[in-house]
């Protein structure tokens, strides 16, 4: 019952759908097979998933040269009537000499997937300089070699970048059998309204959910029930993209988050748990902000952020990349973002004196016991055990199980 409030409305007021009708999928495709082919990597087509489903909206396709200046200046995109979307990272299609002339003056490119099927008709196409050393620059605000995106990515890619309009033949499919939990923009909005949502609010992760993690999250529902919301709803957001080789592998982590909600530390009635087809960059504050500019999109209007996101350490130097506390201090500013409500937390650590997660008391920091990536992975895979209240024991075991088998290989 009663009147309910209506989600948040995408950037751009409408959500951007690129996905060809199946009615009109044959003539496409005939079309397609008549035009100068691109193949894309896996990377390409990741950020064709992205864009196809209306994660970028207002973006209709690969930047162009305009909007790519735009977003690596302003990190923002301003639209024919002057409004103001954020677009922190580029989503650009690199292309290589050969590729560009066989494009030549075509009005049309077909794209297909590293297997040679057809994925999308770029329209209109305009291709210019891909600047690598700036992109990176302006992107990561560093180019000490060991960036794991660009080591991967950027640097075997063409100097060429070629922007355009897409349709796209098909929904982006991975076969992985995970592909259920790919929840497209529109699915998760729907999700939404069948719960009754009158608050969403989303957390991004590339980890495994500790208790520090799910801390904040229970913290941000009765946050939001003290304020007078009646029906929040979590979106627990896992980056389904590429990652770099040492995180947490997609299906393992989601049979971890499986389990959080199975073991009751996230209360299954209120959470939708979906994963969120982006590639990482690892560009901390940069990045950070595309983060949630993209769940604005999905109909989130609470965003939940705290120390680090989307960061790692220095490639070539013993400290973090960014400054722990400038991913939220930028979000809470990031121009198109204001209609977003940035929730930002505290470092969580475990506190020896209560044997549980919670937030880091400087007054008393002796008590405080920092479990990183690098020490829980030490934990799993000697099979030591994490101190107690650190994660749900189901939880733990599938990390133990992937680490241990790891160790094998
Ligand atoms: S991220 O790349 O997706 O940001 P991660 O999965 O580690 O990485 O973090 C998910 C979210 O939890 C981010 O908002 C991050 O700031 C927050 N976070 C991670 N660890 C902690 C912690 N110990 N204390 C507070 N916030 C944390």
């Amino acid at each position: 019952g009663g009147a309910q409030a209506a989600l948040i409305t995408p950037d751009g007021g409408a959500l951007v759908d690129l996905i060809v009708p199946e009615k009109d999928r044959p003539a496409k495709r005939q079309e397609a097979g008549e035009l100068p082919a691109v193949t894309l990597k896996a990377i390409d087509l990741e950020w064709v998933h992205v864009l196809s489903e209306g994660w970028a909206s207002p973006l209709t396709g690969f930047m162009r040269q305009a909007q790519y200046l735009q977003t690596l200046h302003f990190n923002a995109i301003r639209s024919e009537d002057g409004q103001i979307f954020n677009q922190s990272v580029p989503i650009v299609l690199a292309i290589d000499d050969e590729q560009k002339g066989a494009i030549g003056e075509s009005k049309a490119v077909a794209l297909k997937d590293p297997q040679g099927e057809l994925v999308a008709i770029l329209r209109n196409p305009e291709i210019y300089k891909h600047n690598k050393e700036e992109r990176i620059a302006r992107t990561w605000g560093c180019t000490a070699p060991g960036l794991p995106y660009v080591d991967e990515h950027i640097a075997p890619s063409g100097n060429w970048l070629l922007g355009g309009d897409l349709e796209v033949l098909q929904k982006v499919k991975y076969n992985d059998g995970l592909d259920h939990y790919r929840l497209s923009p529109a699915e998760l909005r729907a999700e939404f309204e069948r719960r009754q949502a009158d608050a969403v609010f989303a957390f991004q992760l590339r980890n495994p959910v500790h208790n520090g993690h799910a801390l904040l999250m229970t913290d941000t529902r009765q946050r939001l029930l003290d304020m007078g919301f009646k029906n929040p709803v979590l979106l627990l957001h896992p980056l389904g993209g590429w990652v770099k080789a040492d995180d947490v592998p997609l299906d393992t982590r989601m049979k971890q988050h499986d389990k959080v909600l199975e073991e009751g530390v996230l209360d299954p009635a209120t959470t939708v748990v979906a994963i969120f087809p982006s590639p990482m960059l690892y560009a901390g504050p940069t990045e950070v902000q595309w983060h949630a500019k993209a769940r604005i999109n999905a109909g989130a209007d609470f965003y939940i952020v705290g120390r680090d996101p989307a960061g790692m350490g220095h490639p070539t130097e013993d400290r973090d990349l960014y400054d722990a506390d400038h991913g939220k201090m930028v979000l809470s500013m990031a121009p198109g973002l204001e209609r977003l409500n940035i929730l930002p937390f505290r470092v969580a650590a475990y506190d020896k004196s209560v044997g549980k997660m919670a937030f880091f008391d400087p007054s008393r920091k002796e008590d405080f016991l920092f479990i990183s990536g690098t020490k829980m992975r030490g934990f799993a895979k000697s099979g030591e055990l994490p101190p107690q209240g650190f994660m749900c024991p189901g939880g733990w075991q599938v990390l133990v199980d992937y680490y241990q088998a790891k160790a094998k290989e």
